[in-house]
């Protein structure tokens, strides 16, 4: 997803090195294209990546402030020409901009009117000729740019026009040192700094220079000079924000010495488990503490329902979700992908709890479904790794993921940590509804033993390297599993589309019979979720049932399962847990295979064509 990043200083540093050092941090957003603008030397922008816009900046490319981006396609073709910044007609008046301005075509054809030519067929454009037209109004009725206010006004007038979504930031030639940022729907961080001030999309590109930030809300506006910040609302109210300290390093977003950022990431999961645990059990007393609900306790106790809004592999998340909290808190759930709940009917009232799920805590359908929950007055709850996202700061209540930053674009120490959450809450809102004690402990003390078991199962990541490179020629693969792995089926064969651009299908074992089985051959593998539980002798079944139409199968099985060998063709072995937790163990096998197998095809494995990270547009 687009990526904003601008600076304006008074330290004598180099804006251009700044500026492109941190597009370089936001590149794990995704994007297709690259440019930069700078006041004392004008704008460069490629179709290639940051290390090919760095080339192409010429040598006397200088200055001390300026304003960047990353593009991933909305409005018109991945091009330079549609690459931001865009300017205005006289080419003084240069924006960057995140989201869609949904009556650019309107815009564009009253400024077209006026006189205004076009040079690119975004809809980001439009607002650079609206600041422009805006300014010339102001100048014909006499106004002198005096202290940026002429521009300050003009580009609030332009903003009032606009509808749709925004993260932006405007930058004047004639006056260079100021930056005007405003927010509506993408977000947008400021990073405050001594002598030197930065606006981004997410806190990547500021840490390096300052740990000190604010985060915009919707419908407000800063602007930024070398020693100044000032934010404001677009009806020009005066806004007093208290600045934020993040306390995760820069180096955290670092590969640490693995090939991928999807393998670093896959390889902290024992790690990611323990932090999402770390002081939420009481395992002797059978109890989950979460202190991000303490303040709605008493709301919790009303709810007679929930709905579990998510997108893409935290969507997955939650349909375990809802298995382990309907199975073991008995608690009525439902989970709706962001983009669907939005925009139907629901029938949502105050005693429904709408949790969203979202790793970034920004993406805009889950967003606008938590939005849509809150509207008909359900009680909203966040599982989000991101603190300080849009989802973090405007749900009711919540928990925090504790995963640290995610960086490869397929997730995946995410995943588990939202099923451990989720969890969490499943043993949290169980024992205020009957379950017993023992049962919590249970839970709570197989709960404990995860991350070890999870690291014996990266041990075997040489062999299911081997594994992959054994079925890297296939190009279709089914994903089978029932119950609680049914999502992690699915969540597997995602894995698999998005980083190797394989085709691969997830389905609920007892559906195969009307559909996927016609597909199966000697040239269609299927890997099979067939760990000791309740639904393993159905599990069998349904590999027999492949195995006598010659297709291959990949089999999960629990340690000490030998009988499974006889049928699998291959098996990947995961230490034994409760029913419950298995998705938690079982998706790592999974995780690895999808990444070794793209790796092998020689893939870009962390930044997956036509994906993005952050997805703040619907
Ligand atoms: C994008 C990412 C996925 C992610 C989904 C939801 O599609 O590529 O990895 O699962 O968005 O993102 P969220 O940040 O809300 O968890």
């Amino acid at each position: 997803m687009c990526g904003i990043f601008a600076y304006t200083g008074n330290k004598g540093k180099e804006a251009g090195k700044i500026l492109l050092n941190g597009l370089l941090s936001l590149e794990y957003r995704g994007y297709d294209s690259a440019g930069v603008y700078m006041p004392e030397s004008g704008s460069v922008k490629t179709t290639g990546a940051v290390a090919e816009l760095r080339r192409k900046l010429p040598k006397d490319f200088k200055g001390t402030s300026g304003i960047a981006h990353l593009r991933w396609a909305t409005h018109g073709e991945p091009s330079e020409k549609n690459a931001h910044p865009h300017a205005d007609c006289g080419g003084e008046i240069w924006v960057v901009h995140n989201g869609i301005i949904e009556n650019f075509k309107e815009l564009k054809e009253k400024l077209s009117k006026a006189g205004h030519t076009f040079a690119s067929d975004s809809d980001t454009e439009v607002l650079a000729h609206l600041v422009e037209e805006h300014l010339k109004n102001q100048s014909a009725g006499g106004g002198s740019s005096s202290g940026g206010k002429n521009f300050e006004k003009a580009a609030l007038a332009a903003l009032n026009e606009v509808r749709g979504t925004y993260g932006i930031a405007l930058q004047y030639k004639r006056e260079p040192d100021r930056i005007i940022a405003a927010r509506m729907g993408s977000p947008i961080v400021l990073g405050l700094g001594d002598g030197e001030h930065f606006i981004a999309s997410d806190p990547a590109p500021i840490l390096p220079h300052t740990r000190k930030v604010m985060f915009l809300e919707d419908g407000e506006v800063a602007v930024i000079t070398p020693g100044k910040h000032r934010i404001f609302r677009l009806d020009s109210t005066t806004v007093k924000r208290k600045a934020t300290e993040i306390d995760w390093s820069a180096e955290e977003a670092q590969k640490g010495g693995y090939e991928h950022f999807m393998l670093k990431e896959i390889m902290e999961g024992p790690e990611v488990v323990r932090n999402t645990l770390r002081g939420r059990l009481i395992p002797a007393k059978g109890f989950a503490k979460l202190g991000g609900l303490e303040s709605v306790t008493k709301q919790l106790q009303r709810i007679d329902r929930i709905i579990i809004v998510a997108c893409g592999t935290a969507s997955y998340a939650g349909q375990v979700g809802e298995y382990m909290l309907e199975g073991h808190a008995r608690i009525p759930v439902e989970v709706e992908i962001g983009s669907e709940f939005r925009y139907r009917k629901a029938v949502v009232n105050e005693r429904t709890a709408v949790i969203g799920i979202s790793q970034s805590g920004e993406t805009l359908d889950t967003l606008e479904a938590l939005r849509e929950g809150k509207r008909h007055g359900a009680l909203t709850l966040g599982i989000v790794n991101t603190v300080g996202s849009t989802i973090a700061r405007e749900t009711d209540a919540g928990v925090y993921n504790h995963a640290g930053p995610e960086i490869s674009v397929a997730s995946t120490k995410a995943f588990l940590s939202q099923m451990t959450a989720l969890a969490l809450l499943t043993v949290f809102l169980g024992r205020q509804r009957g379950m017993t004690e023992k049962e919590g402990r249970e839970i709570a003390l197989a709960l404990k033993e995860l991350p070890e078991k999870i690291e014996k199962i990266l041990e075997q990541r040489g062999a299911i390297e081997q594994l992959a490179k054994k079925y890297s020629k296939n190009r279709d693969f089914l994903y089978i599993a029932r119950t609680y792995n049914f999502p992690v089926a699915l969540e597997g064969a995602l894995k698999l589309k998005e980083i190797s651009y394989i085709h691969a299908e997830g389905c609920a074992a007892g559906e195969m019979k009307h559909g996927p089985i016609a597909m199966i051959d000697g040239n269609f593998p299927t890997v099979a979720i067939a760990t000791k539980d309740s639904v393993y002798e159905k599990m069998i079944s349904n590999i027999h049932e492949i195995k006598a139409r010659k297709g291959p199968v990949i089999a999960i099985a629990t340690e000490g399962d030998r009988e499974i060998a006889k049928l699998a063709d291959d098996v990947i072995h995961v230490p034994k847990t409760m029913e419950m937790l298995s998705p938690i163990l079982n998706v790592v096998p999974l995780q690895l295979f999808a990444y070794y197998l793209a790796k092998e095809k020689g893939l870009n494995v962390d930044r997956p064509r036509n994906l993005a990270k952050s997805v703040t547009v619907e």
